[in-house]
């Protein structure tokens, strides 16, 4: 079984300055729990390519996870974000039941401008290096277009538009995901018959989180949105007449249910108290700054269901349209199993008496082994 050792993961969970700090006293976790695969360092002086692409585990098959083009506080904070999200990736993929791995690739963005199809070329090349252990698609900041520019590169790449076939921009199936797990939360946590007249507060309206509004104004929910981004509040208020909020207000908002849809560590020591809603289900990754976070809610009564397992809709997409498998509806389908599956969680977390982060950790870590 692969985990990231505590000590790393607190060495590593700060930024900067402190982060260098705290280094930890192994890199490579601990003898009986090996923190990751192995982890490349890319560098291309000519592109600028600075990229760190985590393999966690390949014990279900070749590791699959996007690539995320972001700026970060450090290089620290960036390996950081690649180990964490590569870890979230081998539970989540074990868990939607693919037979893949869990890895992810961070690609620092480069100050000033860049030339991105140079940039995405040499990041194709680190891929093709991995000779296939790693699978690379869209994460937060890159593009279907990324995706097929390096297709010159690397053939270990999903989520291109290919004419006439399903596949290509992963969101709206994650958004899928999402909305069939809050759908079945509303139902077994707040007990309610639909998602008619249930006041949801979406933080962040991007690929993900706009197409999850839709969803759920079309079942009839009432709307709270906030977004650093004006132009789609705007949009949200004209289009679902929702009610926007302010991005610092979001996590405290008067609704029944809260969907963490921008970027991860929302539900931390500061926000946990602050949360009104009783159900938590979005598509950010790594929602929980720490697993005390999780247990926190847990004592508030608050059921948080673990991102990996309602953002899964994603990487199916994507895991199909890799191995050239099925169609939208089959691939609709099996997004749709989430629901199955929220539900299998709901029924552990009753029986086991564990958080339902525990409770989901626990039962992908024991699929973490090659599927029959
Ligand atoms: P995106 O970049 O399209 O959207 C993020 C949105 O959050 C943007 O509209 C941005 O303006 C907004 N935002 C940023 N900071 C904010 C803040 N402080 N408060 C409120 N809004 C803020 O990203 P995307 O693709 O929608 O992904 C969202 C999250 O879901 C990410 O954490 C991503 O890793 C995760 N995810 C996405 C998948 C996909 O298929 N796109 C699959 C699985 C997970």
């Amino acid at each position: 079984m692969n985990a990231i050792s505590p000590d790393l993961t607190r060495a590593l969970s700060s930024t900067g300055s402190e982060a260098a700090q705290a280094l930890p006293s192994s890199l490579f976790g601990l003898p009986e729990q090996p923190a990751h695969e192995r982890v490349l360092l890319a560098a291309d002086p000519l592109s600028g390519l600075k990229a760190i692409i985590a393999v966690h585990s390949t014990a279900r098959g070749p590791a699959f996870g996007g690539c995320r083009l972001w700026t970060y506080d450090s290089e620290l904070a960036a390996l950081n974000d690649a180990l964490r999200l590569s870890q979230g990736m081998s539970l989540k993929n074990a868990l939607a039941d693919l037979p893949f791995g869990g890895g992810k690739a961070v690609i620092i963005k480069p100050v000033g401008d860049f030339d991105r199809a140079a940039l995405f070329a040499a990041f194709g090349r680190a891929v093709q290096s991995l000779a296939g252990a790693y699978i690379t698609a869209e994460d937060v900041g890159t593009t279907t277009a990324d995706m097929r520019g390096m297709q010159a590169e690397t053939s270990y790449v999903s989520g291109i538009p290919r004419d006439g076939a399903f596949g290509g921009d992963p969101s709206p199936k994650t958004a899928y995901g999402v909305f069939v797990s809050i759908d079945e939360g509303v139902r077994r946590v707040l007990g309610r018959s639909s998602l008619e007249g249930v006041r949801v507060a979406i933080q962040g309206l991007g690929a993900v989180g706009w197409h999850l509004a839709e969803y759920l104004h079309v079942a009839g929910a009432e709307l709270l949105v906030a977004d650093i981004d004006n132009a789609k509040l705007a949009r949200a208020q004209a289009q679902f007449g929702a009610r926007i909020v302010d991005v610092q207000q979001i996590i405290a908002a008067d609704a029944e249910v809260l969907a963490p849809c921008a970027l991860g560590a929302a539900l931390n020591a500061h926000s946990v108290p602050q949360i009104r809603a009783r159900l938590i289900a979005g598509a950010a990754n790594n929602q929980l700054a720490t697993a005390a976070d999780g247990d926190a809610l847990h004592a508030r009564g608050i059921s948080y269901l673990p991102d990996y397992l309602v953002n899964a809709g994603g990487i199916i997409s994507v895991a199909r349209e890799y191995r050239g498998e099925g169609s939208e509806s089959a691939v609709m389908a099996e997004v749709g199993r989430i629901r199955e599956r929220v539900a299998e969680l709901l029924d552990r977390v009753a029986t086991q008496g564990l958080t339902p982060a525990r409770a989901a950790d626990e039962w992908a870590r024991s699929k973490l082994v090659k599927p029959a």
